[in-house]
């Protein structure tokens, strides 16, 4: 039985944990809109790219946690074809319902999104060959518990893939720190944007992720890392992309008054970026890991 200094320890982390989750339905809500139009090359390059790692097959019925404006959804529907079946789900009531509409403008009739938290994703157990789960993992306050409803929801022998971020040049922090040092309090500590990777230290590297998803009953755990460079058009170019992520949340917060001066404070740390041939170039690195159902 647990005692009740335990059991108020336990209500106060279930308590910090629902706050945490509405404050990123909150965020994506914002970007709804925005994010696929401005960022969405990116996000569907990496989708395509965990999709193929996943080694999906026709006829798969697959599960993707956090699909936001589909960039894994809809290359996974590619891949399993008509007889296979997608579903998914988003903490983000405006991205289920802007990927919904995108679904039901393609006509497919073989997936469905719904708004929900992947801890928890309403199916019955062994109902899916393949849980995806694209850029959302270290976002998610609890990732062990959305490991253990993938393992739930997965037929034995079934796939979990995702995608993380892997090193991050402490450079390309710069700009959006020197934006941020407007707002009127400072970040607390555990905010997404702070830290190397900017979210759960489960995914700082790849044998921290090998742990965590072996502790959580999966086996034939494997890492590859990819590299990209993106070339920053221009300051204003980038200052919109910050606009249309996760990250929109804090930049709202900022007064409006001392917004032109954060802007430019960024675009100076952004300038110092250049290559000497003046280009921006950013590079990625993202993971993808493929793990077994036990
Ligand atoms: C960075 S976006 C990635 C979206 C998409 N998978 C992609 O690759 O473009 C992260 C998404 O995960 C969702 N998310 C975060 N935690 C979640 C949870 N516990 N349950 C469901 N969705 C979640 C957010 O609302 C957001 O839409």
């Amino acid at each position: 039985m647990p005692t009740t200094t335990e059991q108020e320890q336990q209500q106060a982390q279930e308590k910090a944990r629902a706050a945490r989750k509405a404050f990123i339905a909150e965020g994506f809500d914002l970007v709804a809109d925005t994010y696929d139009e401005v960022n969405g090359e990116f996000f569907r390059a990496n989708g395509a790219r965990l999709v193929a790692h996943a080694g999906l097959r026709l006829g798969d019925r697959v599960l993707d946690l956090g699909c936001g404006r589909g960039a894994v959804l809809f290359p996974a529907a590619t891949a399993v074809g008509p007889d296979g079946y997608v579903a998914g789900l988003d903490l983000s009531p405006r991205m289920a319902h802007a990927t919904a509409a995108a679904v039901a403008g393609r006509g497919l009739r073989n997936v469905v999104v719904r708004v929900g938290d992947a801890e928890d994703p309403g199916f019955p157990a062994a109902s899916f060959e393949a849980v995806l789960a694209g850029l959302m993992m270290f976002i998610t306050p609890a990732p062990e518990a959305v490991l253990h409803g993938a393992r739930r929801v997965l037929t034995p022998g079934g796939r979990f893939a995702m995608s993380t971020f892997g090193s991050i040049d402490p450079r390309w922090t710069g700009p959006l720190d020197a934006a941020l040092a407007f707002l009127k309090d400072p970040l607390p500590a555990s905010s997404p944007t702070q830290g190397a990777r900017g979210g759960h230290p489960a995914f700082d590297t790849v044998e921290s992720i090998a742990s965590l998803l072996d502790a959580c009953g999966f086996a034939e755990i494997r890492t590859v890392e990819e590299r990209t460079v993106e070339v920053v058009e221009s300051g204003d170019a980038w200052w919109r992309s910050q606009w249309a992520t996760g990250r929109r949340i804090w930049l709202e917060q900022i007064p409006a008054d001392r917004l032109q001066a954060a802007k430019r404070a960024a675009l100076t740390a952004l300038d110092a970026l250049r290559d000497e041939d003046g280009v921006l170039r950013k590079e990625t690195v993202l993971r993808y890991t493929v793990a077994t159902r036990q």
